[in-house]
């Protein structure tokens, strides 16, 4: 029998819609509370409260806050440094438990830098020595080791022959480079940076800033990067979440927070940016006033509430839960999220200002 006829034309196949990078970190709703004894009472501190956050592969999420926000403490619970009490933390698709020792295999893909890069390397061990111990620790073949720390050393700009120097004759600049070079021997996927070029000259900051950058794309790495340098998270990251007393107030495109914040901390953040140009000035009137409350007593409801300029009877009353009001934009804010008015988000920001780069590190 013949085949039936249609006069239906074949339709051309559809171009495939940009799908969005796989999600290499998710935390949902992670808690931190550390037990402390104030003179004869025994208190505790509430760190991290309720914290979701999402890192997409190959991106860079900035984490921002004021001191004692609870940044190195969401870093350490991320790469396991100290167990979280509540919540779930996902690596690659895998729920990772808080107690017990982590899989090997997770533990060799998370990597952390941290702030100081003098403390962080023992005084006594060669360049080399400080490089190979991590590998060492994972059954790393020594002839593989050898050939790892020179490939580092030269990716992270300085020459193979760094690796038998000692850290104090290295200058800030290269000892954060050897930090860096000493996370990446391990093949991470996800670098978690605490705070990793704040101790640094800002030219020099700007070189390693870049250097990340050169490294992200050469090693396909993500990013987790925190600083309290809201220009420095502006340069380098692809979203951010904005930190208050433990929980995250808002999260969105990082282009996105800084022409359009929502929440009324992030709007005092930026407001507080030391600004060079007397025309911009006039937006310091949205600066943040007082210090934060402390985390052994957090204020009821919107842990803001004390220093919001919009703070109204409900936000004493109830949290605010983080919540998607525009697309990829999540505030947690009852101006935002309620029935409440919402407040018209001033732009305080209109052009990115890189950091500047001048000097070899
Ligand atoms: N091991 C601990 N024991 C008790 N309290 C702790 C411990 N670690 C952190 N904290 C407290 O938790 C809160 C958050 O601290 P954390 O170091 O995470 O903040 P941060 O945002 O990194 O601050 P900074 O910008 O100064 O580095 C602070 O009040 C801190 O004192
Ligand atoms: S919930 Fe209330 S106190 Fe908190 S940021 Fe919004 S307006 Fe201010
Ligand atoms: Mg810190």
């Amino acid at each position: 029998m013949p085949a039936p006829t249609t006069d239906v034309e074949p339709t051309a196949p559809t171009p495939d819609a940009p799908t969005e990078p796989a999600v290499l970190l998710e935390l949902e709703q992670v808690s931190k509370t550390f037990p402390v004894k104030i003179g004869m009472r025994k208190r505790s501190v509430s760190a991290v409260d309720g914290v979701d956050l999402l890192v997409r592969e190959g991106s860079t999420v900035g984490i921002v806050g004021e001191s004692g926000c609870g940044k190195s403490t969401l870093a350490r619970l991320i790469v396991g440094l100290v167990p979280h009490d509540d919540g779930t933390i996902r690596f690659a698709g895998q729920a990772l438990g808080s107690k017990g020792r982590r899989p090997r295999s997770v533990v060799e893909q998370m990597q952390m830098v941290f702030q100081d890069p003098y403390s962080a390397l023992n005084p006594k061990a060669t360049i080399g020595e400080s490089i190979a111990f991590p590998l060492r620790v994972q059954g790393v073949p020594t002839a593989e080791i050898q050939e790892r720390v020179g490939t580092v050393l030269t990716d992270v700009g300085l020459h193979p022959n760094y690796a038998t120097h000692y850290p104090h004759q290295l200058s800030g600049g290269q000892r954060q480079r050897v930090n860096i070079a000493r996370a990446l021997a391990l093949h991470p996927r996800l670098v978690v940076l605490d705070e990793a070029v704040s101790a640094l000259d800002k030219s020099i900051q700007a070189q390693i800033l870049n250097l990340l950058d050169d490294l992200q794309e050469a090693y396909g790495l993500t990013y987790v990067f925190i600083s309290h340098d809201l220009n420095v998270v502006e340069w380098s990251s692809d979203e951010v979440a904005v930190m208050y007393l433990g929980r995250v107030v808002e999260t969105c495109p990082a282009e996105d927070l800084y022409r359009r914040p929502l929440h009324p901390y992030t709007q005092g953040l930026l407001a507080s940016i030391p600004k060079l140009d007397p025309r911009e000035r006039a937006a310091d009137a949205g600066r943040i006033d007082g210090e934060m409350p402390s985390p052994l007593d957090p204020p009821s409801g919107c842990r803001f509430r004390t220093r919001c300029p919009s703070a109204h009877e409900r936000c004493a009353q109830e949290a605010p839960v983080l919540a998607e009001v525009e697309p990829g934009h999540r505030v947690a804010c009852h101006l935002h999220t309620g029935a409440d008015v919402p407040v018209e988000a001033p732009s305080l920001r209109s052009t990115p200002t890189p950091p500047t780069t001048t000097e070899g590190a």
